[in-house]
């Protein structure tokens, strides 16, 4: 791979949320720079207690393409990406990735969403469209993310296939318009929240297919406050985007708003 595949696109920033993965930060920092040189990585660890910001701040001290902040503690994945996003529009990056660190997402297939971000303002890789699949994935967890996009496509109108998943490519643009500042997600729902931002605020969000592995070293942080977080807020979202609808109806007015948004 030549080292400027897609300079077109202006300079990339990987955001990597950790917590807790010494055994797979070394291991997916090294596969994203073999994968994609000209990308920096942001290593967005929230104190891990297991040492991973350590091990982070090693790999950067080598690297200049590796960047790391050290957040004060555990405050959910949403946290983490919404302070990584602000430190990469400080620093002038023109696309921005979401990626976790232990390797569900490979960085082999980043190229694919690059390459569908010529055309799109957002990228989403995907397990549940023709082509993306899951490896070694508990049959519980495939039944909750097919189920938590079925229940976002149906509650709140979008047209998203895999609409919880975390591999994805933004247009520095895009996270602009959609206002980070409002966002409400703590966990994992964050995704669902800025997709459907993104699809409400007209912008161009593409699906395209990923393989997702499940993780072989350490232990996944999803857990139960963090569904219910999920379920209640695509309810109320829910509620909120119908009553928008019901309003505009009886005022006559049909075009679109943002509603909720
Ligand atoms: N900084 C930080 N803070 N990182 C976190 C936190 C947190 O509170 N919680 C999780 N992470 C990091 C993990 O260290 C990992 O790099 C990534 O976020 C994903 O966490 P996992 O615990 O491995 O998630 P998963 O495999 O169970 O869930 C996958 O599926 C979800 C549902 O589709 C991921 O792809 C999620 O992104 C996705 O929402
Ligand atoms: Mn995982």
């Amino acid at each position: 791979m030549t080292d400027a595949t897609f300079a077109d696109l202006g300079p990339i920033l990987v955001v990597i949320p950790t917590y807790n993965e010494r055994e797979n930060v070394e291991l997916i920092v090294g596969r994203l720079r073999a994968a994609v040189p000209e990308a920096h990585v942001l290593v967005a660890d929230d104190n891990s207690p297991d040492g991973t910001g350590a091990i982070a701040d090693g790999i950067a001290a080598r690297d200049d393409h590796v960047h790391v902040m050290h957040r004060a503690g555990k405050e959910g994945l949403g946290a983490a990406y919404l302070a990584g996003f602000a430190w990469a529009l400080e620093h002038g990056y023109e696309v921005v990735v979401e990626m976790d660190a232990d390797g569900s997402h490979q960085p082999e297939q980043l190229p694919r969403l690059l390459d569908a971000l010529r055309d799109a303002d957002l990228v989403l890789g995907s397990r549940w469209v023709p082509g993306g699949s899951v490896v070694n994935w508990p049959k519980h967890r495939e039944l909750l993310s097919r189920g938590g996009s079925l229940y976002t496509r149906m509650a709140l109108s979008v047209p998203l296939r895999d609409a919880t998943g975390g591999f994805r490519a933004f247009r520095a643009e895009t996270l602009r318009a959609i206002d980070l500042s409002d966002v409400e997600s703590a966990g994992y729902i964050f995704q669902v929240e800025l997709g459907v931002r993104a699809v409400k605020a007209g912008l161009r969000v593409r699906e395209v297919p990923i393989e997702f592995v499940e993780r072989e070293l350490g232990s996944s942080k999803m857990n139960q406050r963090i569904v219910v977080e999920a379920l209640w807020r695509v309810t109320v979202w829910g509620a909120q985007d119908k009553a928008a609808k019901a309003r505009r109806l009886l005022a006559g007015n049909k075009a679109p708003t943002r509603g909720g948004w």
